[in-house]
């Protein structure tokens, strides 16, 4: 038997030293004994970084939705598979059988066949948190279209875009969404930017919100009326282990958006098995992971991960403040999670509330916490350990990427000691590598640098769509024969990795390379201070100086500014040193964000310049709004 399931820090050394002495043997033996191969491969891997050219389980013939829902249905068939909590607290909850899920994803992939979706087709999905997105995932993946899943708060340009760029023929949506209080017409959204995509030859439009809306004939259909004329069943489609699952656009802060393309067998193992390992997966757990199937954490995560896991995955439609700030934890309790797996942006924004609205809630199903999409501060860390795990639920900070597939460095919990802002050690099969500016890698401990992956890894992007060239560019290009993750990062005297941020986003000062987050982990440690983002600008004297944008805390807002301007040096001074003091402090109410919660430094930078006549695409932007405010008051 293959370890597939880790239990103590011994285990996972022992196993880690055999997946990277022979990954192909490895990988063989996972794949064989867990999942369900219509044919097995001819070759476990091939691979190339300089082409670049990566295949995994070549000749192997399967179809993941066979791994996610066929295979369960004799022992697992009456098991909740979707757990959907709506935006209302007062509608009831949806328990999604395996069973019911199977025959909802086969009327799905009947009614896109009807409608001429077609083997390697690609179908755009822009839907909000319900049931019907998870299907939607499932029926394309059932007859082999790849899904391009565009996270339902992108505006009309940005759909438009994404749409176009992969040319999906058809557009699954639905007439409106929740958010809180709100409703959202995302069927007016689709409409803006259809008109700008010829391509898209039918919609499909689930009624959620019961709203008045246009139908454009010949275009755009009902979905409901057409699942009650299809049929229960339907044979997959048999998929090459290396034909295209999905694509998923990925902003990053600059430029155009990429569709990194995942492939179907090395997908599935990888996000599976870092499922069972990451969570420590148990049969009767409840999983709940609160990002949107809109971006990669929910593709992997909520979808594929868990599914092919036998798991009951928790789907939640609304925010975290409705109806008050205590929703996450309400839900929590009322299911009985097991696992919870969230950003750092969403606990700073609860932390901020108050621990009142955590202690009127009984959190004691808990057993692992998760985070992932950015460097977790100390102290955003310690209040998620002492007040959300009462200190008894280990925290996995999870590092990966939109590229990858799956997580990367994480601790596997109640394996490996955790430290707070580390994600500490690479996962079974992953070989990270510190390198320097001048491309030679730094061994040892105790060092930082720019992180790369040596060897690859099954859920590894298999390129860009229509781009190999930007892929090669972008990730195989900076160094020889590895894959830049463009993070940097440093390992400590035990070889744990921490995070520091992007790259693009290091600023040097004194020739000493300084990461973002250790800085603005120190700014944050301010009893006063909320949040924090430093850019560098360039100065007379120094070359390059630190300024910062800090947002206070309610009981800071009065305070001198001039006092707390020393006071948060001081700390900067005391954790890492005088060459990291800010130059210049702004006090914000806001900081620009895109819509998963990562701060779009390129325009605070500019604003710190004061080269403000191009901000650059601003059309991801959660709040554009601020933007101004902070321009108008720049130092
Ligand atoms: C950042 C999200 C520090 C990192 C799965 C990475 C993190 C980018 C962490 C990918 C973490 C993600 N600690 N930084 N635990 N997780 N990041 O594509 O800069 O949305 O390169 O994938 O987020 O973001 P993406």
């Amino acid at each position: 038997m293959s370890n597939y399931h880790i239990k103590h820090l011994e285990e996972y050394y022992q196993v880690y030293r055999k997946s990277v002495r022979n990954p192909e043997a490895f990988w063989e033996e996972i794949a064989e004994e867990h999942f369900l191969w219509r044919k097995k491969w001819d070759n476990v891997l091939s691979w190339d970084f300089k082409k670049p050219e990566i295949k995994w389980f070549e000749g192997a013939k399967l179809n993941i939705t066979e791994n996610c829902i066929d295979r369960h249905l004799a022992t697992r068939g009456d098991k909740t598979a979707i757990l959907f909590e709506p935006n209302d607290p007062n509608e009831e909850a949806q328990h999604i059988t395996y069973k019911e899920l199977y025959k909802r994803v086969n009327k799905l992939a009947n009614v896109l066949k009807d409608n001429g979706i077609k083997k390697g087709d690609r179908v755009c999905i822009y839907l909000p948190m319900i049931p019907e997105l998870a299907v939607s995932l499932l029926a394309c993946a059932r007859i082999g279209a790849i899904h391009s899943v565009v996270f339902a708060g992108f505006s009309s340009t940005a759909l438009a875009t994404r749409i176009n760029d992969s040319d999906c023929k058809l557009v699954i949506t639905s007439d409106g969404s929740y958010r809180g209080k709100k409703t959202i017409d995302l069927k007016g959204i689709v409409d803006e930017a259809l008109d700008d995509c010829s391509g898209v030859n039918t919609v499909l439009v689930v009624n959620r919100i019961n709203s008045e809306i246009s139908m454009k004939e010949g275009r755009d259909q009902w979905l409901q009326p057409l699942l009650d004329k299809a049929s229960e069943s339907l044979t997959a489609t048999v998929m090459d282990a290396e034909d295209p699952l999905f694509i998923l656009y990925t902003s990053g802060s600059t430029g155009t958006p990429k569709g990194m393309v995942h492939t179907t067998g090395g997908y599935m193992v990888y996000s599976a098995y870092t499922f069972k390992n990451v969570f420590q997966y148990k049969e009767d757990d409840i999983y709940w992971c609160t990002a949107d199937i809109g971006w990669i954490t929910g593709h992997s995560y909520i979808v594929y991960g868990p599914l092919a896991n036998g798991a009951t995955t928790v789907m939640f439609e609304g925010v975290p403040s409705y109806p008050d700030y205590g929703r996450f934890w309400d839900i929590v309790e009322k299911h009985k999670i097991t696992q919870f797996y969230t950003a750092p942006t969403a606990i700073r924004a609860l932390a901020k509330e108050g621990v009142e609205h955590v202690e009127k809630h009984d959190l004691s199903s808990l057993k692992v916490l998760g985070t992932v999409g950015e460097p977790i501060n100390e102290e955003a860390w310690h209040w998620y350990d002492d007040n959300i795990g009462k200190k008894n639920s280990p925290i996995v900070d999870t590092w990966w990427q939109t590229e990858t597939g799956g997580i990367m460095i994480t601790p596997i919990p109640f394996s490996t000691p955790t430290k707070p802002t580390y994600a500490t050690l690479p996962f079974i099969g992953i070989q990270p590598a510190l390198m320097d500016e001048k491309g030679k890698e730094i061994k040892g401990n105790q060092t930082d640098g720019r992180l790369c992956i040596k060897f690859p890894w099954p859920s590894i992007a298999r390129t860009i769509w229509g781009n190999h060239q930007r892929y090669k560019d972008t990730y195989f290009s900076a160094y020889e024969n590895m894959y830049f993750t463009g993070d940097g990062a440093l390992r400590d005297e035990v070889g744990y990795y921490r995070i520091t941020g992007r790259v693009d986003d290091v600023i040097i000062v004194s020739g000493h390379n300084l990461g973002t987050a250790p800085i603005e982990d120190a700014i944050n440690e301010h009893p006063a201070v909320s949040e924090s983002a430093i850019v560098g600008f360039p100065h007379d004297v120094k070359g390059n100086a630190l300024y910062g944008y800090v947002i206070l805390k309610e009981t800071g807002e009065s305070r001198n500014h001039d006092n707390l301007r020393k006071e948060i040096n001081q700390i900067i001074t005391e954790q890492i040193g005088p060459i990291a003091k800010l130059d210049k402090i702004q006090f914000t109410n806001g900081l620009p964000k895109t819509r998963s919660g990562k701060i779009m430094r390129r325009i605070l930078r500019k604003i710190a310049s004061k080269d403000t006549s191009n901000l650059g695409d601003t059309s991801t932007l959660l709040n554009p709004e601020c933007v101004q405010d902070i321009m108008d008051n720049v130092l």
